[in-house]
């Protein structure tokens, strides 16, 4: 069970007294160009060090680098920088380790689909395992943006459209990298980014305008970065995106106002890639100096390679338009990250006592996450897991169905591609010898348009007792920069489905993909439908063992899935609105008949041609076997400030096969001061049951989870009655009341 958000407003404080005075000393000893250098990070991608680049770090005008993982050459940039500058200070190496490093785990959206705090946390130990082994000692990660837009590509790296999910998780990820103490060799800084509202980017296209209003992004947009942080997160990186008029890298209602005088945030404030001379691009700024002076007014202690900063600090520093103390201040956050990391100790790193990278430890815990991450989305007359004994031969189709790079996903740079296993690869080795296993792959790419190879496929198909077909997008299609306008299965892929359903043999499709999909008709034509994400190195094992029943689905889903594109954005959390729609008020497009009256038509909130309920909701996935939830019962029906609620549910396997099933409990406030989504979720539990097996879950509650930022602008809850529902997804309907009182 998972309870994390505390809205307290003091944080705990979290530096120590031989902290900081190893700071202070440091800065006392600085000279002003050598304090700038600390606030810049350039990019070192080489393959040996230029003499400019070991130049900058011996006169310490570099503080830190990034894209630089090979372990002799980190070693060697953190010899020159503690060895031949004048005061030693070691340096930060960073790198985007978004969803493991060689081992690559599903992409952070797979990985939200697990509902495992337990496992994403030693999926991301793993990646910082093998990140610091090669000298890697800060990732941009989590990345914890709110996502309720499938067009946008950074939904891959994700973890949803639900906060507290989002928290949940991305506190998981970030112990994970961090681990118990920052200053053990395998433990890397994490940074919670992007602050704040990336997610909300306009249309889905990247680096687009946002516009969410201050109560949305106080209830919404916020609550995962404060958890994130409270629970020790080095870090936070600026969005590149525009919120009400000023983008995030000069937003000091953000940067300072909330992270530093609200939540006290002490660690390191960094921009993203240039964001700090894209101010002038935006219309903020005329010029890069202007620039330069409104993100540190505004916070940031580090550009990322970017040069404001190094051409213009010094002189506004020098003209009195930044004061000495602001920089200061903003040094010392940077070297408070580095005497934590333990870099003035030792920066080096020792890649031989490391495990190696693809270990069997990392291929395990790549198997598991990818095994935890698939949803399985149709399952027509239990056509899955298929009994491989009672099969002669099996057809294995599509474009994903042996891609090894494509079903790593996005931003991958340091996987080693050759520890992937591909799904054809992993049905090989499971199917035993009398199986024929007739492989085509039908499509050069998801992207074709060709028919083609068609024939072939259904040939496979014909000649074999069910059809595999792996569909989907390739990485490419998803992150940064790569948002879609049209989410459907792109080239002719529905067509190929309905090709080889015309042959009367079930269908079973295996969806890799970075992004929710629309699917349509591709559900309707399939027997049973596994939506992959992009699993990572172990996709391949971890598909097979679902698909023949060792392991039994129990992913789901962290997003809600359109029916189609004009649906977004839709997400459960959504407010009721003065007229919500209901079964009854709903008329499709096809129905109206001409010259109908306007106002004789439902008169609610819904689209004529796609109504208003997504193609599968927030919380939704099927497993082998069913579960039945009953006697739901609050310890009170009466709560006060100071009194914990227990919610106690039933859940029985009531099904045939052992699985496992994420309990989830969500509330509803029934009135507010300002208007409250229909469901809120507030604590989720993963476990496993057997066959015939009951067991009773509790969830404690107390007023703390049912605050929220109300309409004068305070935090705390309001007495008055709510709803709750505990299901095995976000329309669960067992459901009770109780009300909370003043005192
Ligand atoms: C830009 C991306 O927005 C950010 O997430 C990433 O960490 C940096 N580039 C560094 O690669």
């Amino acid at each position: 069970m998972n309870k994390v958000i505390s809205f307290e407003h003091a944080q705990a404080q979290r530096s120590d007294e031989a902290i900081e005075d190893k700071v202070r000393s440091l800065i006392q000893q600085m000279t002003l160009a050598e304090k700038i250098g600390q606030m810049r990070q350039v990019d070192a991608t080489c393959d040996r060090i230029s003499d400019s680049l070991a130049e900058d770090v011996r006169t310490g005008s570099i503080g830190s680098v990034i894209n630089q993982t090979d372990p002799e050459l980190c070693n060697e940039l953190q010899r020159i920088a503690t060895q031949e500058s004048r005061l030693g200070i070691p340096l930060l190496i960073a790198r985007d380790v978004i969803h493991g490093f060689g081992t690559i785990m599903p992409i952070p959206l797979g990985q939200a689909a697990t509902w495992n705090p337990d496992l994403v946390q030693q999926a991301a130990s793993i990646a910082a395992q093998e990140a610091a082994s090669c000298g890697v000692n800060w990732t941009f990660s989590p990345m914890i943006d709110i996502s309720r837009d499938a067009r946008w590509g950074r939904i891959a790296e994700s973890l949803g459209e639900d906060p507290y999910l989002t928290a949940t998780l991305g506190v998981a990820m970030t112990r994970g990298y961090q681990g118990d103490d920052l200053a053990q060799a395998d433990s890397i800084a994490a940074c919670a980014k992007h602050f704040v509202g990336y997610g909300a980017s306009e249309s889905g296209r990247d680096y687009n305008t946002t516009n969410i209003p201050t109560n949305e992004l106080r209830n919404v947009y916020l609550p995962p970065f404060k958890a994130v942080l409270d629970a020790g997160a080095q870090s936070i990186m600026a969005s590149f995106s525009d919120i009400d008029g000023v983008p995030a890298s000069a937003n000091g209602f953000l940067m300072r106002d909330i992270l530093r005088d609200e939540w006290r945030f002490d660690g390191i404030a960094i921009s993203d890639w240039n964001s700090i001379s894209q101010l002038a691009v935006h219309g903020l700024t005329a010029d890069d100096r202007e620039s330069a002076l409104q993100a540190v007014r505004a916070g940031l202690d580090i550009e990322m390679a970017g040069d404001a900063y190094d051409d213009h600090l010094k002189d506004l520093v020098m003209e009195g338009k930044v004061s000495i103390e602001l920089v200061e201040t903003m040094v010392a956050n940077i070297l408070r990250t580095k005497v934590r990391l333990g870099l003035f100790e030792d920066p080096f790193t020792n890649t031989n006592s490391f495990p190696s990278i693809g270990s069997p430890q990392a291929l395990d815990v790549a198997k598991s996450a990818a095994i935890e991450s698939v949803v399985m989305l149709k399952n027509d007359n239990n056509a899955l897991p298929l009994a491989i004994e009672s099969l002669q031969s099996i057809a294995v189709i599509g474009p994903m169905a042996d891609a090894p790079y494509e079903q790593l996903g996005t931003w991958i740079f340091d996987a080693d591609t050759s520890l992937s296993v591909t799904p054809l690869q992993a049905i090989k080795q499971v199917a035993p010898s009398d199986v024929t296993v007739h492989f085509a792959r039908a499509m050069a790419s998801t992207r074709s348009k060709s028919t083609e190879l068609f024939s072939e496929a259904v040939a496979a198909t014909k000649a074999s007792d069910v059809a595999l077909v792996f569909l989907g997008e390739e990485s490419i299609l998803s992150g940064e920069a790569h948002s879609r306008a049209d989410i459907g299965l792109p080239g002719n892929q529905t067509d190929l489905v309905k090709a080889l359903k015309e042959t009367g043999k079930p269908v079973v499709a295996v969806i890799l993909a970075g992004r929710p999909l629309t699917l349509g008709d591709v559900i309707e034509h399939c027997d049973a439908v596994f939506f992959a994400w992009h699993l990572g190195t172990m996709a391949g094992p971890a598909i097979a063992d679902l698909l023949f029943g060792a392991a039994s689905p129990s992913g789901k889903l962290p997003v809600s899935f359109p029916k189609m594109v004009g649906q977004i954005p839709i997400y459960y959390n959504h407010k009721n609105s003065g007229r919500p729609p209901s079964p009854d008020t709903v008329i499709h497009i096809d129905e109206i008949e001409v010259g109908t009256p306007q106002t004789s038509l439902g008169m609610t909130a819904f689209h004529l041609d796609a109504g208003y309920e997504p193609q599968f909701p927030f919380g939704f996935g099927l497993s082998y076997t069913e579960f039945k939830y009953d006697d739901l019962r609050l310890s009170k029906e009466i709560i006060g400030p100071d009194d914990t609620l227990t919610v106690s549910v039933q859940i029985s396997n009531v099904g045939k096969n052992a699985g496992s099933e994420v309990a989830q409990l969500y509330i509803r406030d029934l009135v507010g001061s300002v208007t409250r989504p229909v469901r809120e979720l507030k604590r989720f539990s993963k476990f496993r049951l057997e066959a015939g097996e009951t067991r009773t879950i509790e969830f404690p509650l107390s007023v703390e989870d049912l605050c929220f930022w109300r309409r004068d602008g305070s935090y705390g809850f309001e007495p008055g009655r709510f709803s709750l529902w505990v299901g095995g997804s976000s329309m669960g309907d067992l459901k009770a009341e109780f009300a909370v009182t003043e005192q």
